[in-house]
């Protein structure tokens, strides 16, 4: 198949490298001529585990090209998938202005039938919108070619993006055209080794739904059981015990109900907002998914109440070493970062700050913490921990799992390690002599 992929973010990107690994021609195109210059030559604008080598690879095999216009590569397409940001408007809508650009774009160029396929998370509508963009512009240009807008929501999770995409547990696909649904069956065909039920098929606004309300439910999930490891705290519960108990459970399941400082990134915090907008102007006021927001904002902050009620108010003269800057592992992405929240509020209070982070240092110099001038980066996980008061883990890497804890006390002013993941085996740590303070467990 010929697949053009328009937006080489996140999304766009990962999926045009693995429908190339899967023996289509495909181009990605992006408007940012460095970034396309970048990645002809196999350098990559984000971290993601696998990408880089897929790229390069199918770079080789010319089964993936990248150009920075759309003009020449639609002739003869059989998809155009539009993977460009949505990013949250000043209400918390998603704002449509890329996507709605791109469309006029292939309105503009397209000379052959097409099958237009939307992958950026967009709010419920927008497949109609950008149809009737599309067109506009043929009408203008007095051409009457056959094409259809689809949806296929992406469910892709930063830091196994590859894993997601080449074995996904589902495809959904929302249009209202059978052959363009028999299309799409038959280009995802590969990434089902033994079963086609997965792809799932169903009309364009309940597509576009759905991808708002998965990750709603995710999040949901998070924001619960963070209020739970609140009261357990305050009964004197341990909410790690709970979440076994409850898990166990096969109607509630083990994942995403892991206690911490709040759920962030790119789709989360966004999603969350822009349903509650889609609900708003469709005149419903929605109370659980405002709640779920809410108690995130403040779960973010419960580690940082945690280190007040233990050195006091004002933290002055102290120094904390934080392990883990990304909003989670695997990733150098820090948008709505928990990270970000805690320790502009422990500088606020006074305190100074010494971070380390296996790939997001250049993101907080540079970016989310730059303003911040009591931040200081460290290259590896033991070189901040030095006359500090405190060890405070925000993100889970796996090199943070297994420390060497003797090393840890002998750096450290005081053996205290504030846990912001529950990592460790508060016993075990208690034995070597360590404060130990977690989510959802009173110390
Ligand atoms: C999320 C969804 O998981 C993907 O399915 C979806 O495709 C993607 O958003 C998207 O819309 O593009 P992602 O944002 O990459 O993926 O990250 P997750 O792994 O879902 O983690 C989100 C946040 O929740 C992290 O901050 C993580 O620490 C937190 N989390 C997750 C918890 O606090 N507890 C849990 O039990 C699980």
């Amino acid at each position: 198949m010929k697949i053009v992929v328009i937006g080489t973010g996140y999304v766009g990107l990962v999926s045009g490298t693995c429908f190339a690994e899967m023996g289509n021609s495909v181009t990605c195109v992006d408007i940012d001529s460095e970034k396309i210059e970048n990645l002809k030559k196999g350098i990559l604008p984000i971290f993601e585990p696998g990408l880089e080598t897929m790229v390069k690879r199918n770079l080789k095999t010319q089964n993936l090209c990248f150009s920075t216009s759309i003009k020449n590569v639609l002739d003869n397409s059989d998809f155009a998938f539009i993977a460009v940001g949505t990013p949250m408007g000043e209400d918390g809508s998603a704002d449509l202005k890329y996507v709605l650009e791109v469309a006029q774009t292939i309105g503009t160029n397209m000379n052959s039938p097409l099958t237009v396929v939307n992958k950026s998370t967009v709010p419920v509508g927008t497949a109609d919108l950008v149809k009737q963009t599309i067109e506009k512009q043929l009408k203008k240009r007095k051409l009457d070619i056959a094409f259809s807008v689809a949806s296929n929501p992406e469910f892709l999770k930063e830091g196994d993006a590859i894993n997601d995409f080449m074995k996904p547990d589902r495809v959904v696909v929302g249009t209202d055209d059978e052959l363009v649904s028999k299309k799409m069956k038959n280009l995802y065909a590969p990434f089902f080794r033994s079963t086609s039920d997965r792809f799932i098929a169903m009309d364009v606004r309940s597509a576009e739904m759905t991808k708002y309300v998965a990750n709603a439910m995710l999040a949901t999930k998070i924001s619960f059981i963070n209020e739970i490891s609140n009261i357990c705290e305050l009964v004197g519960a341990d909410v790690n015990k709970v979440r076994i108990g409850i898990g166990s459970d096969k109607r509630i399941g083990y994942s995403f109900i892991y206690p911490g400082s709040g759920y962030g990134g790119s789709c989360f915090p966004k999603d969350v907002k822009a349903l509650t907008k889609t609900a708003e102007a469709n005149g419903y006021t929605p109370k659980l998914i405002h709640a779920v927001e809410a108690v995130n904002n403040e779960q973010k902050l419960v580690i940082v109440h945690k280190i007040i009620n233990r050195f006091g108010e004002n933290l002055s003269g102290l120094e904390f070493a934080i392990w883990g800057l990304s909003f989670k592992p695997g990733t150098d992405d820090m948008r709505e970062a928990p990270s970000i929240y805690i320790i502009n509020e422990l500088t606020k209070k006074g305190a100074k700050v010494r971070a380390y982070d296996p790939k997001a240092i250049n993101e907080a110099k540079e970016f989310y913490l730059k303003d911040n001038k009591n931040v200081t980066y460290y290259d590896s996980k033991y070189s901040p921990l030095k006359n500090c008061d405190a060890l405070v883990l925000l993100t889970e890497w796996k090199e943070f799992r297994a420390p060497d804890f003797n090393e840890i006390k002998k750096e450290l002013n005081n053996a205290i390690i504030f846990d912001g993941r529950n990592q460790y085996n508060e016993e075990y740590l208690a034995e070597l002599g360590f404060e130990y303070y977690q989510i959802g467990k009173k110390f």
